[in-house]
C-alpha cells in the first residue's frame, strides 16, 4: 500500500509553491497525497520563520499533531522550510519544544525528502538542512494539490542577498539564484494547456531574476522572461511578487504597460517613509527615491494599483518617523498593503548590533494608526472604481452566497457579481456598482 503524505503549509506565496514541489518529488516516488491529516502516514509542516508569531504558530500546531502521534506511533512528522533551516536540530530536542520531531528539512533538500523518510523508517532522525547555490527545482513539475484550476505560481529565483537587517530570509534561503528560462517557459505552457489562466512568478527578490542562457551566452534579465511568459498568450494573466523598488526599472514599467495581458498591479515593499530607518534597515533607498519609483509607476501605467509591506516600530524608530510613513502612505495613497509590527530576529543584523527599543505598547498603537490609514485608503480606491469596467476572471463561487461568484481584476481587487452560469477561468466583463474597502461589487454587462 502506498504511503500518504499530508503537507500543511505556513508562510509567503514561496512556501506554497515549495510545497507542490515537495508533493511532486513524494508522489514521483510513489507515494500519495490527501488533504485530511488523521489519514496521513507522513505529515511534512513547511514553516516560516519572518516573524516570531509565525514561528510560535508552528511550534503550538505541533504541540497539537503530538495527539494524533499517541493514536498513530508510527506517523512520521517533519518539519520543512524557514523554520528547519533556522533552528536546524535543536528542533528534533523534545524538551526544547515540547514535541517530537522526526525529520528536519531547509528548503533546499527536498529532492533528499525519499531518502530521509527511509531513514526515519529504520530508527534514525533524519536532517538535512544544507543550503545550495544552484538548486531551483527547474526540472520538477509541481503538483497542484490545492490549486483552483484557474491561477498557479511559478518560482523562477531563490535566495536573497539584500540584507536588509530586519530580515531572516537570507539566513533561511541562501544566496540568490535564477531559474533556467526554457523549464519556466516550458512549465507556463503545460499550464496554460491544462486550462489555467493566470500565472505568479514568484521569488523572494523577482525582479533581480537574470539567468545566462548556455547555448547563446546572453544574460535574460527579469523584463525579458516577463515578456516571454505574456507572449504564451493572450488569453493568459501573468502576475508577479515580490519586487524591490531598486530594480524597479522603467524598462520592466514599459514592459507591463505595452503587454495586455501583465496584470497592472505592482506590490512594491516600502516597509517605511522615513529615509533615516531606510538606511538602518539598509534598504537601499531614500523616501524620495521610492516616491521617485512610484511616481514612474503612475505615469507609465496610470491605472496601476499599488500594493506594498510595512514594519512598524523597527529599532529606534522616532515618533517623527513614524508620522513620516503615515505622510508617504498618503502621498502614495496605496491600495493595499500587509502591516507588521517588528519582530527582531535572532542571527539577524539588527538582532546583533541594535537595540529593539520601541515599546510594545508604542509598536501597538503605531501598527493600529497604519492600519486604520490603510483602510480608508483602500475604501477609498475602490470608492473611485464604481462606475468602472474591469476584465474579470472567474475563479469561483463567491464565499458569501452561491449566487454570487467571484475573480480578480487587472488589479488584483477582488470582484463580486451574480453568477450566470460562469465556470472558473471564464473571462466576464463587469460594472462595479458598490463596494466595501476589501471588495468590489457589481454586475456582467
Ligand atoms: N519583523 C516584522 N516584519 C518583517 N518582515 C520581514 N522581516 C520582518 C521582521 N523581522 C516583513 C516585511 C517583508 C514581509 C514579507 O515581512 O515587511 O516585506
Ligand atoms: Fe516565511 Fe520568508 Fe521563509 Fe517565506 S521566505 S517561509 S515568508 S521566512
Amino acid at each position: 500500500m502506498e504511503k500518504k503524505i499530508y503537507i500543511e503549509t505556513y508562510g509567503c506565496q514561496m512556501n506554497f509553491s515549495d510545497s507542490e514541489i515537495v508533493a511532486s518529488i513524494m508522489t514521483e516516488n510513489n507515494y500519495s497525497a490527501t488533504r485530511d491529516a488523521e489519514d496521513a502516514d507522513i505529515i511534512f509542516i513547511n514553516t516560516c520563520s519572518i516573524r516570531d508569531n509565525a514561528e510560535q504558530k508552528v511550534l503550538n500546531r505541533l504541540k497539537q499533531l503530538q495527539v494524533l502521534r499517541k493514536q498513530k506511533p508510527n506517523l512520521v512528522l517533519g518539519v520543512l522550510g524557514c523554520m528547519a533551516e533556522r533552528l536546524k536540530t535543536e528542533l528534533l530536542e523534545e524538551a526544547a519544544t515540547g514535541s517530537r520531531v522526526d525529520m528536519v528539512v531547509g528548503p533546499d533538500a527536498y529532492r533528499d525528502l525519499p531518502q530521509l523518510l527511509l531513514d526515519v523508517e529504520s530508527g534514525h532522525k533524519a536532517v538535512n538542512v544544507i543550503l545550495s547555490t544552484e538548486e531551483t527545482y527547474a526540472d520538477i513539475t509541481p503538483v497542484r494539490y490545492a490549486s483552483n484550476g484557474v491561477s498557479a505560481f511559478i518560482s523562477i529565483m531563490r535566495g536573497c542577498e539584500n540584507f536588509c537587517t530586519y530580515c531572516v530570509v537570507p539566513y533561511t534561503r541562501g544566496k540568490e539564484r535564477s531559474r533556467n528560462m526554457k523549464s519556466i517557459l516550458s512549465e507556463a505552457h503545460d499550464l496554460f494547456e491544462r486550462g489555467f489562466r493566470e500565472i505568479t512568478l514568484l521569488g523572494q527578490n523577482v525582479n533581480s531574476y537574470q539567468y545566462e542562457d548556455e547555448k547563446s551566452g546572453k544574460t535574460i534579465t527579469f523584463p525579458e522572461l516577463l515578456e516571454a511568459v505574456a507572449a504564451i498568450d493572450l488569453s493568459l494573466r501573468v502576475r508577479f511578487a515580490t519586487s524591490h523598488p531598486k530594480d524597479m526599472s522603467d524598462e520592466l514599467l514599459q514592459v507591463i504597460a505595452r503587454n495586455e495581458n501583465i496584470c497592472n498591479s505592482i506590490h512594491l515593499p516600502v516597509q517605511s517613509g522615513s529615509s533615516a530607518v531606510l538606511k538602518k534597515m539598509n534598504r537601499k533607498y531614500t523616501r524620495e527615491g521610492y516616491l521617485e519609483r512610484i511616481a514612474a509607476i503612475k505615469s507609465i501605467i496610470p491605472d496601476a494599483a499599488i500594493s506594498t509591506d510595512i514594519i512598524a516600530g523597527f529599532c529606534s524608530e522616532t515618533e517623527d518617523d513614524h508620522k513620516q510613513t503615515i505622510s508617504l502612505m498618503e502621498d502614495v495613497g496605496f491600495d493595499f498593503a500587509y502591516m507588521f509590527k517588528y519582530s527582531e530576529r535572532p542571527g539577524t543584523i539588527a538582532e546583533k548590533k541594535f537595540d529593539d527599543d520601541v515599546p510594545e505598547d508604542v509598536k501597538s498603537r503605531r501598527l493600529q494608526e497604519i492600519i486604520q490609514l490603510q483602510n480608508k485608503l483602500s475604501l477609498r480606491s475602490n470608492r473611485a472604481d464604481i462606475g468602472k469596467i474591469f476584465e474579470v476572471l472567474v475563479e469561483g463561487k463567491s464565499r458569501k452566497s452561491e449566487k454570487m461568484v467571484s475573480g480578480r481584476n487587472s488589479q488584483n481587487k477582488m470582484v463580486v457579481f451574480p453568477d450566470k452560469g460562469y465556470k472558473p477561468g471564464d473571462y466576464v466583463i463587469v460594472k462595479i456598482r458598490d463596494c466595501t474597502s476589501a471588495t468590489l461589487k457589481g454586475e456582467a454587462v
